[in-house]
């Protein structure tokens, strides 16, 4: 096909890590495409609004205008993220992930809560409120054993699974104490240490991997020594996961779930999916669909502004 040149754009990955596989699978991907690619650190970014025009200082230099953003925001920084990329929306740029879809994907409870509530199946939750009398809490999940998770725990350092009362009794008080938010979840024992994860990008899944836990271990993070290899999702799987992630707001998205044996059960939309596992192992070249997907709305934008000026 020949290139476009009217296409070129201006695109700024927005990610604290310029070395990270996914940044810079993004930016090679960009730049295959012959797009003017840049990295800015969001957490470096300096928001100026009223008075005139809005704008984005980077030390002492103005950012100029980026025809899209691509986030990458961590889980440290989600707040500051949506407010910087807020600030790229008002300077007329296009985003792959909407400021709104990322605090609510972020939030893993108000994220089920959304799934749950539009009939989408995920694994039976309590929200555990300190001072909480633990039996019934165990007894609403329908006995042990039980998932422990911190809310903000990643790459499963903050998920534990308690076989006694009285483990799941100490474990919740202590981190508690400690002042962390835990959701408390039925445990999905037939799944038996796997879980898939879903890619979708412009509400297509691109790429699809079944993660396996190593021997002992019941997560399948891939940071816990998990192995994983591509998986074809059934078509109701398919249909399930394309759903979850349009009711999140989100067009880019990777999305968990447990096979269990009243169907899929989703844990997780995620907005800033990593790639490096995936991509690998699938073969998928899922930065490439995001660039795709960023230059068919971009392309959309300049028909729709052109047409509106005529
Ligand atoms: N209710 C459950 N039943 C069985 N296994 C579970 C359950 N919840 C989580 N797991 C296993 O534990 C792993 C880690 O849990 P989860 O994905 O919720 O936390 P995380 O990986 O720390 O968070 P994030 O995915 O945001 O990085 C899952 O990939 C899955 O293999
Ligand atoms: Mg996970």
């Amino acid at each position: 096909m020949p290139f476009d040149y009217q296409l070129l754009m201006k695109i700024a990955i927005l990610s604290r890590g310029p070395q990270l596989y996914s940044t810079q699978s993004l930016v090679r991907a960009g730049m295959e495409r012959h797009h003017e690619m840049h990295i800015v650190d969001h957490a470096r970014c300096t928001l100026v609004v009223g008075r005139g025009r809005p704008q984005i200082f980077y030390g002492d230099y103005a950012l100029p205008r980026f025809d899209a953003v691509i986030p990458r925001i961590g889980a440290s920084v989600t707040g500051l993220g949506a407010t910087v990329i807020s600030q790229f929306e008002m300077m007329d740029a296009f985003s792959a992930v909407r400021p709104e879809a990322l605090l609510q994907s972020r939030d893993k409870l108000r994220c089920l809560q959304k799934l749950a509530r539009c009939g989408i199946e995920v694994p039976r939750t309590v929200a555990a409120v300190p001072g909480q009398d633990i039996m019934p809490l165990v007894n609403s999940l329908g006995g042990l054993p039980i998932v422990i998770k911190m809310l903000e725990s990643t790459h499963g350092v903050g998920v534990i699974l308690a076989e006694s009362f009285h483990t799941a009794e100490s474990v919740i008080e202590a981190f508690q104490r400690k002042g962390e938010r835990l959701i408390i979840q039925e445990f999905i024992g037939e799944a038996r240490g796997a879980d898939i994860r879903a890619l979708v990008v412009a509400g297509e899944v691109v790429a699809s991997m079944e993660r396996r836990a190593k021997a002992g271990e019941f997560r399948s993070n891939l940071h816990r020594g998990a192995s994983a290899e591509a998986v074809e999702l059934s078509p109701d799987e398919e249909v399930l996961v394309k759903k979850a992630v349009k009711l999140m707001g989100l067009d880019v998205a990777g999305v968990d779930f447990l096979r269990s044996r009243r169907g899929p059960l989703i844990m997780e939309v995620n907005a800033s999916p990593g790639l490096e596992g995936i991509e690998g192992i699938t073969g998928a070249d899922v930065a490439g669909r995001i660039i795709e997907f960023v230059e068919q709305r971009v392309r959309e934008r300049r028909h729709f502004q052109s047409n509106t000026r005529k």
